[in-house]
């Protein structure tokens, strides 16, 4: 069986303003950077060179081909600082306390709502004390790119679902036409 996940072979990256997004990351030479639902990888190649040779990228989806391509692309680019698995994001396979930046884009939409909660404890077990987990999403509005604007989540939903797993908002900004960033940190 080789089902698409939904949301599948679609990725925001090139919808992004400039660097606004990964200036909010604030991603770190040597750190650990998660990318979570990671689709075929265009965020993580970028973080790639952010954390440098030292660092380390996590990149977990469940879309097989995807993660084949990032696996293929990464290699041909030589980012041997990149490690892609087929995974579901609701059993993050990494020790807690271990990822200093996580970033969820434009995928929380698309995980079936019984899931959420388990995602974000999970993203707040592997992060550091004091670490960043950051969510990009489509803004809710009816034209431009993005899915039905149904299962489109304001801030406001975001906040409701990881907020009381233990984080605090420490920006929400607006970081292309059609997409926002909300930064959260993990209260120690
Ligand atoms: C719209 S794509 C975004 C991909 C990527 N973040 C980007 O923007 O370049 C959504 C991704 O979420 C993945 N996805 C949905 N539910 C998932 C789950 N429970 N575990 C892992 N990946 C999931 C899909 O396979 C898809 O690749």
């Amino acid at each position: 069986m080789n089902m698409k996940p939904a949301g599948a072979g679609k990725s925001s990256f090139d919808l992004l303003a400039g660097n606004k997004a990964f200036d909010l990351m604030a991603i770190k030479v040597g750190s650990s950077f998660l990318d979570l639902a990671c689709g075929f990888g265009r965020y993580s190649l970028f973080a790639a060179d952010l954390v440098g040779p030292s660092g380390q990228v996590h990149a977990l989806d469940l879309w097989e081909e995807g993660i084949l391509q990032l696996q293929q692309q990464a290699a041909q680019e030589q980012k041997a600082n990149i490690t892609a698995l087929v995974g579901d994001i609701a059993g993050i396979p990494l020790s807690a306390a271990s990822v200093d930046c996580a970033l969820l884009a434009t995928a929380l939409h698309d995980v079936a709502q019984p899931q959420r909660a388990a995602v974000i404890r999970g993203v707040h077990r592997v992060l550091k004390p004091g670490a960043h987990f950051c969510v990009i999403e489509f803004k809710r509005r009816q034209d431009g790119p993005g899915p039905p604007l149904a299962i489109r989540l304001a801030p406001a939903d975001v906040e409701t679902l990881v907020l009381p797993a233990g984080f605090e908002t420490v920006a929400s900004e607006s970081v292309g036409e059609a997409l926002y960033l909300l930064k959260f940190r993990k209260k120690t």
